[in-house]
């Protein structure tokens, strides 16, 4: 119980780095001897200090020997040299006895600590006993073995299952609370994905707005059949604010893939266009705006092969999709979503929220285990979260 205890600490802490740390993935250390917390610390942004060597440095500035104390990590300790040199050799170089750690690092380059550590004679334990602490590391876990990025799918509801409002009323279905938290996510993700569909409806901005502190400034993300995108909407006129890119499928008449790679490149960057009549070459020239043509057939986008290219091309670790409920029925249907959160008014009637998430999006989230409900004034806020490949649990304790 104390282990779990422990790796439950260095996970809240690990959690405080959400948006910071991205590509990496946010990690927590608590150093212990007999009972007694000596020091923790959690990796704070990227390119600084790993957790481990942050926990060190707390359990000095506290005045303790970290000599003969047991590491408790999220992740594997790294072996390798990277932005820091490796947490292995701080952990030896502390004469740290023993390390317990929540989930093996999948990455070729990083991983493999425990074996070196084990040859430097600090026994490791792998503990998968604490769900919090073992899937802190889902994002990075997901990129490194799929090359996909985490995909957070969000949206607005009544409790009657209504993701819109009637034509000519306000497009927002829930309350100032709900918004605040919505800004929050989309001030801590890579990229905004929507569809064409909520851009000629609601004209949206999709950027962080009202929040303390934007941990990174997502690129926003158009996914349409045609060329479609008005060069007047907010998205198009903002695009310098992080970049949009306008995602369409490679069959579109006039847009399959150039054949000359240094073309390819000009398009992409909407630098030329197929056609002079092409409006592409109208939405190209507009600053920040990039084009971007992926696999897809019949005027739909291979979901997949769109995520990749936002891995490869924009290092995207975690997507938000705020889209309507095509696109997102998409999502679903390819089994692509990991997270997601509801935020459920009452119905027009005004009827309190009383008995769950219902109608036809709540068939969307299927088997994702619920994490939490959390009031929100009238609204509720449903948060639901995939177990991703949850590792063999091997406890040696
Ligand atoms: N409550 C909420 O949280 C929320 C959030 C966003 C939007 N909305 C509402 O949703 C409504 C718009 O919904 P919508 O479903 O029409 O729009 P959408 O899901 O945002 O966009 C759908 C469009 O995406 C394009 N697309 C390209 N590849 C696709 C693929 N693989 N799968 C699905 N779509 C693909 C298609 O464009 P083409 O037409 O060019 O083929 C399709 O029409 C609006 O009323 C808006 O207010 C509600």
């Amino acid at each position: 119980m104390e282990i779990v205890r422990l790796l439950n600490t260095a996970a809240c802490i690990a959690s405080r780095a959400a948006g910071d740390v991205e590509p990496n993935p946010m990690v927590g250390c608590v150093l212990v001897r007999d009972g007694v917390t000596l020091g923790l610390g959690h990796h704070r942004r990227y390119g600084d200090l790993h957790a481990e060597r942050e926990a060190l440095a707390n359990c000095r500035r506290r005045g303790n020997d970290p000599r003969g104390s047991t590491a408790f990590v999220t992740l594997e300790p790294c072996c390798h040299h990277g932005k820091q040199p490796p947490c292995t050799e701080a952990l030896i170089g502390a004469g740290v006895e023993r390390v317990v750690y929540a989930r093996p690092d999948p990455h070729a380059a990083s991983g493999g600590g425990a074996e070196v550590l084990q040859q430097a004679g600090i026994p490791c334990e792998l503990c998968a006993d604490n769900p919090l602490a073992t899937h802190i590391s889902d994002p990075f876990v997901k990129r490194v073995t799929t090359g996909l990025p985490w995909v957070i799918a969000k949206w607005a509801q009544t409790a009657g299952g209504s993701l819109t409002t009637p034509e000519g009323e306000s497009p927002w279905i829930t309350n100032a609370l709900s918004l605040t938290r919505v800004h929050r996510l989309r001030a801590r993700v890579d990229a905004i994905v929507t569809g064409i569909g909520t851009v000629l409806a609601d004209d949206p901005l999709l950027t962080a707005r009202g929040v303390r502190r934007v941990r990174r400034v997502a690129r926003r993300v158009v996914v349409e059949g045609r060329v479609k995108l008005p060069t007047e909407c907010k998205l198009a006129q903002s695009a310098m604010d992080g970049g949009v890119v306008v995602v369409r499928p490679a069959d579109v008449a006039g847009h399959a893939p150039e054949k000359s790679p240094e073309r390819q490149r000009r398009v992409d960057a909407g630098a030329c266009a197929h056609r002079a009549d092409d409006p592409a070459l109208t939405l190209g020239a507009l600053p920040g705006v990039e084009q971007l043509c992926v696999p897809g057939s019949g005027g739909r986008v291979d979901l997949v092969a769109m995520l990749r290219q936002l891995v490869e091309r924009y290092d995207t670790t975690t997507v938000m999709l705020e889209c309507g409920p095509m696109l997102l029925e998409a999502f679903f249907e390819a089994g692509l979503v990991d997270e997601v959160f509801v935020y459920v008014a009452p119905d027009v009637d005004k009827q309190p929220h009383r008995d769950g998430l219902r109608g036809e999006p709540a068939g969307w989230v299927g088997s994702l285990p619920l994490v939490r409900t959390k009031p929100l004034g009238d609204d509720v806020e449903y948060w639901f979260r995939r177990l991703y490949n949850r590792p063999h649990n091997r406890p040696q304790v």
